[in-house]
């Protein structure tokens, strides 16, 4: 695959944001429907797909296995081959800068007896695969080469063994890909956790007509999926990401006299630490309108502009807000005091370095901040001094948490390269322009 080529953006300081808005649909839960939709026998249709880079390849890819996914009108639908059903595609599979595509997909190909050559993007070809392919080898799938990095080809097998799996990391994309597997094995296979992860594929296998029991005792989190499973198309309606309105509502919190209102907002418990730990730094921050649609809590999220003071974030929280941490440093910076944030190990193998990429980011823009191991520390001040230029290294959320800072410091802020926005929120900055910030 070829890398589009950089496209460098500033964020420039921004009078009041104000207004409502609505972010496109929920990148877990959209990657989701659309392999579950295949997955099953009859069609599935999907309201509020978020139709960004890496769910528009989970589509090529699930259509490439005989399920073809394409959007009528306003929704997408896909017509389901049944657990088992998919089919040898005609080339590889490539799922460009999306680790969850890629795992996910891992899971659901063990369960077929095909062969099939999976690839990404740079940042994707350094990401771990190992943790997915050991569970799934255990099972009967088969790795071609011995390495654990993409390109990759693997074979599936109808003979899937169920097994039991204590997680070694908390990764809600190996809790689903094995429970995919899971899916097609002659038998009970069961995941357990120690920090819950997003549950996203417990809820939806449920609601396409799985038999999926999560158990909690003594600090664990048993998940049985029962084998031999049989999927029937749904009706999918997908919410609000969470993890893209926070960079409204951190923009909305740190650029004076802002009010803004992100309408129909996930607000599953394992996606919402970081509004929580915004609640805890002084944020005004509130749920309003909560209501459940198609299985999952949403709501509008109100964030008025507030004087922050830093907190410790502890470790346990991590799972339920991992992607937000780039965006919490920024506001953190912005706070009164320190802000520490434990546990961060898993942030290193995301689309970056993401613990190296914000210390890194934070610096350039004047902010003093400390790594200490898993640890991130950052000396808030009040105020930002902007002025740097962010390295992105091919990750869409450092982009975009850099772009946020810029709104707020004394001097603009650059980012390297704002191309890979694409692949999570391409509406982000017409978005945020319509909200009052400026970028050039
Ligand atoms: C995701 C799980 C998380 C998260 C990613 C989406 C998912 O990754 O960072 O953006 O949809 O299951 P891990 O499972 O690697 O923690």
């Amino acid at each position: 695959m070829t890398a589009p080529s950089p496209r460098p953006l500033s964020a420039l300081p921004a009078g009041p944001l104000r207004g409502r808005c609505r972010v496109p649909g929920d990148k877990s839960i959209s990657h989701r429907a659309l392999l579950f939709g295949a997955l099953a026998t009859g069609r599935t249709t999907i309201t509020g797909l978020l139709e960004a880079e890496d769910v528009v390849n989970t589509a090529k890819a699930v259509t490439a296995l005989g399920a073809p996914a394409r959007k009528t009108d306003e929704t997408w639908e896909v017509l389901g081959r049944g657990v088992g059903g998919l089919v040898q595609p005609d080339g590889p599979l490539d799922f460009g800068n999306s680790g969850t595509g890629t795992r996910l997909m891992m899971g659901v190909i063990a369960g077929h007896p095909i062969t099939v050559q999976l690839a990404g993007d740079a940042s994707l070809s350094r990401r771990p695969m190992g943790r997915v392919l050991k569970p799934l080898k255990q099972m009967g799938l088969e790795v071609l080469e011995h390495k654990e990095t993409l390109p990759l080809t693997i074979r599936g097998t109808s003979d899937l063994v169920p097994i039991e799996y204590a997680l070694p990391v908390p990764s809600a994309q190996v809790k689903s890909a094995i429970l995919l597997a899971g899916l097609a094995a002659a038998g009970e296979t069961t995941v357990i956790e120690r920090e819950p992860t997003r549950d996203h594929t417990e809820r939806m296998l449920r609601y396409f007509g799985a038999d999926v029991r999560s158990v909690r005792d003594d600090g664990l989190t048993r998940i049985t999926v029962k084998g031999h499973a049989e999927l029937e198309g749904r009706a999918v309606t997908v919410p609000g990401d969470p993890s893209s309105a926070a960079f409204i509502a951190a923009a909305a919190l740190i650029v004076p006299g802002s009010e803004v209102t992100i309408e129909g907002v996930l607000v599953n418990p394992t996606r919402t630490g970081f509004y929580m730990t915004l609640q805890e730094m002084g944020g005004d921050v509130a749920f309003l309108n909560e209501r459940e649609e198609g299985g999952e809590p949403v709501a509008d999220i109100r964030v008025r502009a507030s004087a922050l003071t830093g907190v410790r974030v502890p470790a346990e929280r991590a799972p339920r807000m991992i992607d937000e941490y780039p965006v919490l440093a920024v506001v953190a910076a912005f706070a009164r005091g320190r802000t520490q944030m434990d546990g961060l190990a898993e942030l290193k193998v995301k689309e970056s370095d993401r613990l190296a990429a914000t210390a890194a980011g934070l610096a350039a823009n004047g902010v003093e901040a400390v790594v200490d191991g898993d640890t991130l520390i950052v000396a808030g001040a009040g105020a930002v001094r902007g002025g740097g230029t962010v390295a992105t290294y091919l990750d869409h959320r450092i982009a975009m948490a850099f772009l946020t800072m810029g709104l707020a410091s004394r001097e603009a802020v650059a980012v390297d390269d704002s191309s890979m926005i694409a692949t999570s929120f391409p509406e982000f900055r017409g978005l945020m322009e319509r909200l009052g910030a400026r970028y050039t």
